[in-house]
């Protein structure tokens, strides 16, 4: 018996191991804030932590959320009004409501069949990548949502990545206060794009100017926008569009990622979607112009069963009546907890942006500290948990988020605890 992992020790011949996961870096932003916090805890057990991190929702569903939930569960106790598997893509329903409301109200060309029901954005700007080539260049904001970038780490589409955390072979956009944050075309044209509005982690919108110049960009470069607005909801300002597809040509060049978590409470409920219009076109090596409506479909049914039919008659009661308005009480409940914390830190001499589109402060760490030096501070003095801007890129260095997703009551804690920290 003590022989076979002396065996086992020597052999070459065993499965290899897709060698693009050693070049992350140590954890993802997230746990990695987990285990600091943990450790702090077991310290720590009689200190009271509040978590501005990670933008996790605390509110719990819609009444009309939960109510259709509720009906659809009964629906699946009974034989006539059992549903086994769904269309992958989406109930029509679901899809309908969704182009109805989010996009053909708002003046914007999306089909309820351009739609795909899933799981998250978070998982769809990952799987997106199944479908493109290895060698196509990727521009990205800095900072960033880790997850663009990590995923493109492990598809093999970068070297490795230096001090700052930089992977080779990727395009990093900085968006910092001194272009208020809002990122110059790339220098050298690239393949792909991703852009986030309202941007996580800055808290920066972009305005219509701003987008149509990205989709003419692409437009002319033959470049394909990938678009995260999972925080469009929280736009307060009327002339921000909410969607890509608000402008001329986007539909040719960009995907766009939607999400039910941070506008209806779903992060632990699960229910996203993304749109791929018919009319953008890729390339295969020899030229041959494809769409890529098909080929995403022909993914998405190969690897992905649908989400439930519970979850999804959850999220079709956020376009009724009743969801819309009880939704909007939502966004207003966490623009008000971002309006407190940007006025409590511009008090306490903290330079401040974001919190007027968008549920993420982004401010400039006091005393010129790291960002992770400031995590700690606000962690050991003001048992406050946010995030340190580095851990969103490079240019993140020296800047931090706080996000607006928490109880009134520990958002004026916070509030209270910085001021005094700081005083
Ligand atoms: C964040 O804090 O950046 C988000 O919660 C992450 C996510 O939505 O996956």
């Amino acid at each position: 018996m003590a022989d076979i992992p002396l065996l086992l020790d020597s052999r070459t011949d065993m499965a290899r191991l897709n060698e693009n996961y050693l070049k992350l870096k140590a954890g993802y932003l997230f746990p990695e804030i987990g285990r600091r916090v943990s450790a702090f805890c077991q310290a720590n057990p009689q200190a009271n932590v509040i978590r501005l991190g990670i933008g996790d929702v605390t509110e719990p569903l819609p009444p009309a959320v939960t109510e259709a939930m509720h009906k659809a569960v009964d629906e699946m106790a009974n034989r006539s009004t059992f549903h086994g598997y769904g269309p992958e893509q989406g109930y029509d329903f679901l899809r309908n409501a969704i182009a109805q409301h989010d996009y053909v109200a708002r003046g914007a060309q999306v089909a309820a069949d351009e739609i795909f029901v899933s799981d998250g954005s978070k998982c769809d700007t990952g799987n997106i990548l199944d479908v493109f080539d290895l060698q196509n260049t990727v521009a990205v904001q800095d900072p960033v949502y880790p997850v663009y970038v990590d995923t493109n780490v492990m598809a093999g589409r970068t070297g490795a990545a230096d001090a700052q955390g930089r992977y080779a072979g990727l395009t990093y956009l900085p968006c910092t206060a001194e272009n208020d944050f809002t990122p110059a075309l790339p220098e050298q044209r690239v393949d792909m794009i991703y852009l986030c509005y309202p941007n996580n982690p800055t808290g920066a919108v972009a305005s219509r100017e701003t987008l149509q110049t990205w989709v003419n960009y692409a437009r002319e470069q033959g470049s394909l926008i990938l678009f995260d607005a999972a925080y469009e909801a929280f736009i307060q300002d009327a002339s921000i569009p909410r969607s890509i597809y608000e402008l001329d040509g986007a539909r040719e060049v960009a995907i766009e990622f939607r999400s039910f978590s941070k506008n209806a409470g779903f992060t632990g409920t699960r229910c996203a979607f993304t749109v791929v219009p018919k009319d953008l076109m890729v390339t295969t090596a020899s030229g041959e112009k494809k769409a890529l409506h098909p080929v995403w479909n022909r993914r998405h049914c190969t690897k992905f069963n649908g989400v439930s039919y519970i979850v999804q008659r959850g999220a079709e009661a956020v376009y009724s009546e009743a969801g819309q308005a009880q939704t909007a009480e939502l966004i207003r409940f966490y623009m008000e907890n971002a309006k407190l914390l940007r006025a409590g830190l511009t008090a306490a001499g903290i330079e401040v942006f974001g919190g007027e589109n968008a549920p993420y402060i982004w401010l400039k760490t006091p005393g010129g500290a790291t960002s992770w030096d400031f995590f700690d501070r606000l962690l050991n003095d003001a048992h406050l948990v946010g995030t340190p801007g580095s851990g969103f890129g490079a240019s993140g260095e020296g800047y931090f988020r706080l996000s607006a997703f928490n109880s009134r009551v520990n958002v004026e804690a916070a509030v209270d605890r910085i001021q005094k920290m700081l005083s």
